[in-house]
């Protein structure tokens, strides 16, 4: 048993399963960044920059950006070398497969199940605000309790209750319309986030090249507000914890390496879409941050649109705020995008493996998508969309995705040394200081989320592991190729 457990699917087979592809591999190093940037640049820069400075940093929520930068620089890092060695579909699932064997991979897969898919739930939610305020440019308001979720947590983090409202309308809407795009295929998927890409950051660098003219340098100081007494209340743990929560503002880079079997020449694509878009996107937050947080005092961007408040102090910004909305509602919604389109991937290959019903594994005979893993995607996205508040999506798409940094970091290490043959197309430098840098920084961060989060995240696992008991293992292909080759060794 203890053995099956750690049963490794071969550099070999993986390299089949790439040049067998059915997938089209159409995109090519800009693209890939293009689908960085564009699941990168969302939630995280429109609302939680300035939230976070008003609940936890202050003006030092560019130390927490940089901090979380620092952590998904290490993780990107090696990201990238996993990403070239097994160009396949599936992300950190498929590399773990290879290297750690068959139980870290499902609970690695099954903890990026909730990085994406509630991922893509909790900016639909972003999403469906952005939505409301651009009706109410247009005087039409939309009933309270159509947009807002009908489940929230109380103050201690822990208890969920009934808030009266019926469905978060708009947020439904979008996952689902965004799954139809998804389906149609990674063609147009990858146009479209070309398009939208281009549009929100052009509305970023506005923000940030006409504000910096309205900046008041004395909203900066006191830079690191002191702690209020509680732990994460600003001084340095307010900026620990803003920077656990930022994480969020970073997932997407390693959204590109699920779409690894669509690169053109996934070696040289995946590092540099990886890298690129982290780079592109960490000089981006820190000038936003520093300018919201300087137009305006910090207390002031605790809202839900706190680019909108940091635009309207100002006479001379007021004209902006239009493009910001329809920049937003574009830029969330290629998030969205990347995402569903990283998990159905992720369950394709899972299901190829075996460790999932086959069905979510087919691909569309004529637009070559995994159709029903997009379905399936898009509809839990849309329902926790529709159910749940922003906060805890937010806190537990962070968590699964500083644990899946993680273990990452770690399995590029071990591997190192358990396979030092396997050809490196790209070698992350310095391997002790990089792998464990990811290692520490990520594992921080992750301490320094709530109690609540970490109990739901122990929920969530231990229902994968009953899932991988009763259904995985049974019918695990690279265990059902072993027991082939034990019985024709005694043959
Ligand atoms: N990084 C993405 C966002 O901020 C998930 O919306």
């Amino acid at each position: 048993m203890r053995s099956k457990l750690f049963i490794t699917k071969s550099f070999d087979s993986i390299q089949r399963e790439y040049q067998n592809s059915q997938l089209k591999r159409s995109l090519g190093p800009w693209q890939i960044t293009a689908l960085g940037i564009g699941c990168v640049i969302g939630t995280g820069i429109f609302v939680l920059t300035g939230l976070e400075a008003a609940v936890h940093a202050g003006p030092a929520v560019v130390i927490s950006i940089i901090l979380a930068g620092i952590a998904c620089g290490f993780a990107g890092l090696c990201y990238a070398e996993f990403a070239a060695m097994a160009p396949v579909s599936g992300s950190a699932y498929s590399y773990s497969y290879a290297t750690l064997g068959e139980f870290a991979a499902w609970f690695i897969g099954w903890d990026l199940l909730l990085e994406y898919m509630f991922a893509a739930g909790t900016v639909s939610v972003g999403w469906g605000r952005y939505f409301t305020s651009f009706l109410e440019l247009f005087g039409i308001q939309l009933p309270a309790s159509l947009t807002n979720a009908p489940f929230t947590t109380l103050d201690d983090g822990v208890s969920i209750v009934l808030t009266g409202d019926i469905l978060n309308l708009p947020a439904v809407g979008i996952a689902l319309f965004v799954t139809w795009i998804c389906y149609i295929g990674i063609t147009q998927s990858s146009f479209v986030n070309t398009v939208i890409v281009i549009v929100k950051v052009a509305v970023i660098l506005a923000i940030i090249g006409f504000g910096a003219f309205y900046v008041n340098p004395s909203n900066w100081t006191p830079f690191i507000p002191e702690n209020t007494g509680d732990w994460g209340n600003f001084g340095w743990s307010g900026i620990f914890r803003a920077a656990s929560v930022l994480i969020f503002a970073y997932i997407g880079f390693d959204a590109v390496t699920t779409a690894a079997q669509e690169a053109r020449k996934p070696s040289f694509d995946l590092p540099f879409g990886l890298l690129a878009s982290l780079i592109i996107c960490t000089v981006l937050f820190v000038l936003m941050s520093a300018v919201l947080s300087g137009l305006v005092p910090y207390p002031d961007l605790n809202t839900a649109a706190p680019v909108a408040v940091a635009l309207n102090a100002h006479e001379g910004l007021r004209w902006l705020s239009p493009f910001v909305v329809f920049g937003a509602l574009a830029g969330l919604t290629s998030v969205v995008l990347v995402l569903i389109l990283g998990q159905s991937r992720i369950l394709l290959a899972m299901s190829r493996d075996g460790l999932l019903p086959a069905v979510l594994g087919s691909v569309h005979p004529k637009n070559k998508t995994p159709h029903v893993a997009t379905l399936i995607t898009g509809g839990v996205a849309a329902l926790m969309a529709g159910l749940f508040p922003i906060g805890l999506l937010a806190e537990l798409v962070s968590i699964g995705t500083l644990i899946a940094f993680t273990l990452v970091s770690a399995s590029v290490l071990v591997l190192r040394y358990t396979r030092p043959d396997v050809p490196r197309p790209f070698k992350v430098p310095a391997p002790w200081f990089v792998c464990s840098g990811g290692v520490i920084c990520c594992g921080i961060l992750a301490l320094s989320l709530p109690l609540g989060t970490w109990l739901r995240l122990i929920i969530w696992m231990l229902i994968g592991i009953v899932v991988y008991y009763f259904y995985g293992r049974h019918h695990s292909v690279a265990r059902k190729e072993a027991q082939a080759l034990d019985l024709r060794a005694q043959a």
